[in-house]
């Protein structure tokens, strides 16, 4: 698909001290279905993964080496799509509503996001260090992302819960990732 949605810019109103929100975040598998505002999508996917330095080029989340290797995708009850930090916007990938089938877990259908952190396998193929630690750094840098979604998340009042249970055949063919990619992590937010 051809299709773009231009987030709003990110507003800086959350209720919360990180203090706090680090307090504050617990797991939560009880969702009510409720679906977002387009200002909190564009929010939780800015202070996850967005342009934070743009003269500098650096993001809300650190990555090894500044590599940007984690890909941030999300899945709604409207479509699934990938969000684009340079230019905060999501690239809408397919219309329609696969929380259910990417998920294992049936409570993660009722949350109203699930993001997804993958490692770019062509980026990280630039990354200036060992490649061999591929495996290290991709791990690691989608988990601190995800980290940011979580107490994000918490900040706005707002449930989320890391899931490493997803089906990733299903995840990759709805996100149509290349077979080198890895995804590594999904949070439900909700
Ligand atoms: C890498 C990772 C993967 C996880 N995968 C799942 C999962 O698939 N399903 C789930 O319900 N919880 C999952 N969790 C949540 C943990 O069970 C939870 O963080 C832990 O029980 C501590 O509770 P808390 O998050 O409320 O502090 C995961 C947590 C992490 C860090």
């Amino acid at each position: 698909m051809n299709e773009k949605i231009q987030l709003p810019a990110p507003t800086f109103d959350d209720q919360l001290r990180v203090s706090e929100a680090i307090v504050k975040r617990r797991s939560i598998r009880q969702y009510d279905g409720h679906a977002l505002s387009l200002q909190q999508i564009a929010n939780l996917c800015y202070f996850s993964a967005g342009v934070t330095d743009k003269e500098r080029g650096f993001c809300a989340n650190p990555t090894a080496c500044n590599t940007h290797h984690i890909d941030l995708y999300l899945a709604n009850a409207d479509f699934c799509a990938k969000y684009i930090p340079a230019e905060h916007v999501l690239d809408i990938i397919e219309r329609g509503d696969f929380r259910a089938e990417m998920a294992i877990q049936p409570f993660a259908k009722e949350a109203s996001i699930q993001f997804i952190y993958v490692v770019n396998a062509v980026t990280f193929s630039k990354f200036p260090g060992n490649p061999d630690h591929k495996t290290k750094y991709g791990h690691t840098d989608c988990a601190i992302m995800a980290t940011n979604t979580c107490l994000y998340a918490t900040s706005l009042g707002l449930g989320s819960v890391m899931r490493g249970m997803f089906d990733p055949a299903i995840v990759a063919q709805r996100l149509h990732l290349p077979a080198e990619d890895e995804i590594v992590l999904t949070v439900s937010v909700g």
